[in-house]
């Protein structure tokens, strides 16, 4: 188990997430060359069959409709504004990290640009690999913008390098996962960077 170091889960805004993600943002987190980056990502590693998109909004990046795509978020009306969903939930992983799902539901998981503000990570990759079946893939791709009143300290002390070798070692420490591949995705804008891996 990695030993993060003592405030590494702190936040500037100790508020409920509920109170910060009340008000919908309709809007891109990451500018048009690394949206690309991502959807070329997940098309890539394969985002297919019964998908789960964590931590979602009104976009899930994806280039190909998935047979089932269920989203879960904070706010509900940005959930609705999501045109390839099916399934919807509105769920604060940082009140509980435990996913409302069955054993082994899904094909796919992927969380884009929010991985960042999990303050308890280990516990929700661990959800994310109890939902999901052998054989299937968590595919995670971040950047260097983020809300950094609500991202928890020890991401915003790395660099992009740093922040790939956290998310590696947050799904190494929850079990159930072949080893993590980090890359960096090619984006002439916005820097891309990826982590996946696949259920044991
Ligand atoms: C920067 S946005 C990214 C949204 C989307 N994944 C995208 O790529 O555009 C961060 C998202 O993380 C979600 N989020 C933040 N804190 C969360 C929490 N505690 N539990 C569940 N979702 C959370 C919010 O609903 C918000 O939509």
């Amino acid at each position: 188990m990695t030993d993060y170091p003592p405030g590494f889960f702190d936040r500037a805004d100790t508020g409920d997430d509920a109170r910060f993600y009340g008000p919908p943002r309709l809007v891109q987190h990451i500018d048009d060359e690394a949206i690309a980056a991502v959807g070329a990502y997940y098309d890539e590693v394969g985002v297919t069959g019964d998908v789960l998109d964590l931590m979602s909004s009104w976009v899930s990046h994806l280039r190909t409709r998935p047979r089932h795509l269920t989203v879960l978020g904070m706010n509900a009306a940005e959930l609705e504004a999501n045109p390839m969903a099916d399934a919807r939930v509105v769920r604060d992983l940082n009140a509980d990290p435990a996913l409302p799902f069955g054993d082994a539901a899904f094909d796919t998981a992927i969380c884009t640009v929010s991985v960042d503000y999990l303050v308890a990570p280990v516990g929700v990759c661990a959800e994310v690999a109890r939902v999901l079946r052998p054989g299937g893939t968590f595919a995670l791709t971040f950047s260097n913008r983020c809300f950094p009143t609500k991202a928890v300290r020890g991401w915003l002390a790395a660099d992009d390098e740093g922040r790939a070798a956290i998310v590696a070692s947050y799904l190494r420490d929850a079990g159930g996962f072949d080893e993590p591949v980090a890359q960096r995705r090619p984006s002439r804008g916005d820097p891309v960077i990826a982590v996946h891996a696949v259920r044991r």
